[in-house]
């Protein structure tokens, strides 16, 4: 059984006229095994974020199917959660109280409440700062937050928005390995938003490329290798060759609208 079907998955956004329909998706099929960490890599505008605020629930389906554990995926819960790349954390919060919040929602009691958010620091490396506000953390504490926020109610998928982005390569970097670790320690399901082939590569065990829009499925590439995964790995420089050149005759295609925006 997988935990996530997407099955000819179709979306349409509709505007007052139908020339302001814009078709983000089409025919979008694949699935996604438990605890499977899967990217998503296309070029800007090819349906990413749309694909993820659907699994999310914040957006319906035009058409198709998208069943989570064989159900229909329905409104937002506390099973699926979100990472967004500007973290998202509430600024009048401390780091403890920002990573409790989801368990105060959940109405956990006080003493469990406790212990997993105490728990929740300690995994992402924040022992020691607890007290401290958003505004007063590096971009890469910022994301801790964020993730063990995320992790905290016990969430069957993650759903990460480029959530690295914004991190300088070195942050970014340190921050990819810190998720090969927690994912390790939590085996969550994770269905991860990128830009970056190396990113995919290192993380994944499955990078699913999309074309240009109406995005649907270019390839599905199982990533069967050991971690941790090194640039220099001849099986990854490969791999990242295979990539780099289904992205490319992506942008060949005249329609592609991420060559006409010069993305
Ligand atoms: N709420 C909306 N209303 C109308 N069109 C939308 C809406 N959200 C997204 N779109 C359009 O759908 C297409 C896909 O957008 P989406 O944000 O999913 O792309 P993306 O792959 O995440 O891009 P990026 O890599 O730049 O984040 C784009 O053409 C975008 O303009
Ligand atoms: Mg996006």
């Amino acid at each position: 059984m997988s935990r996530l079907v997407v099955s000819d998955v179709c979306k349409a956004y509709t505007g007052k006229n139908t020339t302001d329909s814009v078709v983000a998706l089409q025919n979008v099929t694949f699935t996604v095994a438990h605890n499977e960490f899967c990217s998503i890599l296309g070029h800007s505008g090819c349906g990413k974020t749309t694909l993820l605020n659907m699994i999310a629930g914040f957006e319906r389906l035009t058409s198709g199917k998208l069943l989570l554990d064989e159900t229909p995926v329905g409104k937002p819960g506390w099973e699926r959660a979100v990472i967004f790349q500007d973290y998202a954390l509430f600024p009048w919060m401390t780091v403890y109280e920002n990573i409790a919040f989801g368990l105060e929602m959940k109405k956990v009691p006080l003493k469990e409440r406790t212990y997993v958010t105490e728990q929740h620091v300690q995994l992402v490396g924040l022992a020691g700062f607890e007290k401290r506000y958003p505004h007063e953390l590096s971009g890469g504490m910022r994301q801790r937050v964020a993730i063990a926020r995320a992790l905290a109610v016990d969430p069957h998928v993650l759903l990460m928005d480029e959530p690295f982005a914004a991190l300088d390569a070195q942050n970014r970097a340190m921050m990819q390995n810190e998720m090969i670790r927690i994912w390790e320690t939590e085996r969550k399901t994770v269905i991860f938003v990128t830009h970056s082939i190396e990113e995919a590569i290192k993380l994944s065990d499955r990078i699913i490329v999309m074309t240009c829009r109406p995005g649907h499925v270019k390839e599905n590439i199982v990533v069967d290798l050991p971690r941790p995964r090194h640039e220099e790995d001849p099986a990854v420089t490969t791999l990242k060759r295979r990539i780099r050149s289904l992205i490319n005759k992506e942008l060949e295609d005249e329609s592609c609208t991420a060559k006409k925006n010069g993305l």
